[in-house]
């Protein structure tokens, strides 16, 4: 049986990331492992990876198996995951003294990185945030922003047709904890949403790292059960009055709260706003600050115009919404070995 020191002590191995080697060979599977630690939707880790050593160039595809129709029916959650990804590799890749070009291209749609040598060390803050950035979902201490966080978050925040909002203040605050509540209840009452919730919950220590992706129970700070029993008590669990009670206390014990909002609502706009939210969170690691995504007028389609409009952006789209605040760190999530997702070239 796999306890929880085993899970701590795997998702620790997982982030020992190489030195800064500016004048090194590239080293494309250590850029792709620092790109695996990247957030993404219910850790899903929707990707299947290619290296094309000649060009050089990375190709990042979808992984079709691990979508979730329910909760991201048009697959938006999952390429803002897949720019997650791309974002952390041209991090990798600069203090490994490479500059990377990111590009949506063919049918599928694919993100092709393509690299060339330069000088200079790369974002070396950044890089080192890879390995400590989680997702933290306790309560913070509600502590504000110093002028100089706010400014910083905010211009990591910004990208091609893309920016960050920063709500502050309890007008805001309330506002928002209003709109998270009416997305929990339209969530949680839909069998099919519990159900495919459910499908990416590990229950124990064992069940986690034998899947090494999906939402643990040693990461959500919830206890360990066995798998069946979690899956036969999940409809008693998640329900909405106890997590709107959760998330108004979490959200209010928050020092900010972050909108990406983005200028259009298609696959260029989604990698690009998954880039932008891995550069703010790894921004935001670099300065102490902790993260977690409060996405549900976001998802949910009847909220999602009304929100806009309360954000005031009528013509832009809310693509991502995070808190963030101070607290102490959690148990890190899990990622799945390179070889599950990493094609190998053919030979000759
Ligand atoms: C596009 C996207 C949407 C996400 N939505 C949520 C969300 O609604 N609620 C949540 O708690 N986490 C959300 N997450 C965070 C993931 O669950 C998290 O990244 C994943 O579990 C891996 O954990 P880590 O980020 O701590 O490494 C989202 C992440 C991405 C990239």
């Amino acid at each position: 049986m796999s306890s929880r020191s085993d899970h701590v002590a795997a998702a620790r191995a997982q982030r020992q990331l190489p030195r800064p080697t500016p004048d090194a060979p590239p080293d494309f599977r250590a850029w792709i492992r620092a790109g695996a630690l990247a957030a993404s939707s219910h850790n899903t880790q929707p990707w299947r990876v290619r290296i094309d050593p000649e060009i050089p160039a990375i190709l990042i595809q979808p992984d079709d198996d691990r979508r979730c129709p329910r909760v991201d029916p048009n697959d938006a959650h999952l390429f803002k995951s897949l720019g997650c990804m791309a974002e952390n590799i041209r991090i990798a890749a600069g203090v490994n003294g490479f500059d990377c070009e990111i590009d949506v291209c063919g049918d599928t749609p694919d993100i092709r990185l393509t690299f060339h040598r330069r000088e200079g060390p790369g974002e070396l803050e950044r890089y080192r945030a890879i390995a400590v950035r989680q997702c933290t979902r306790s309560a913070y201490d509600a502590s504000p922003l110093s002028s100089a966080e706010r400014e910083a978050l905010s211009a990591a925040g910004r990208g091609q047709g893309v920016r960050t909002l920063v709500l502050e203040g309890a007008e805001s605050i309330e506002s928002v904890v209003r709109f998270v509540e009416r997305g929990n209840v339209t969530q949680l009452d839909d069998a099919g949403f519990r159900r495919e919730l459910t499908r990416w919950i590990r229950f124990n220590p064992e069940s986690a790292l034998e899947h090494a992706d999906g939402l643990s129970a040693v990461v959500m700070g919830q206890p360990s059960l066995p798998q069946w029993l979690g899956r036969a008590i999940s409809g008693l669990v998640l329900k909405a009055g106890p997590q709107n009670r959760r998330d108004a206390e979490h959200i209010r014990s928050s020092s900010a709260l972050a909108v990406l909002v983005a200028e259009r609502d298609e696959v260029p706009s989604w990698v690009e706003t998954g880039r932008v939210v891995q550069r703010l969170t790894l921004t935001a690691t670099a300065l102490d600050l902790k993260h977690a995504y409060i996405n549900q007028p976001i998802e949910v389609p009847e909220l999602r115009a009304e929100f806009a409009r309360w954000l005031g952006r009528g013509a832009e789209h809310p693509l991502l919404m995070l808190r963030i605040g101070r607290a102490a760190a959690a148990p890190y999530s899990l990622r799945r070995p390179l070889e599950a997702y990493l094609a190998v070239p053919a030979e000759g």
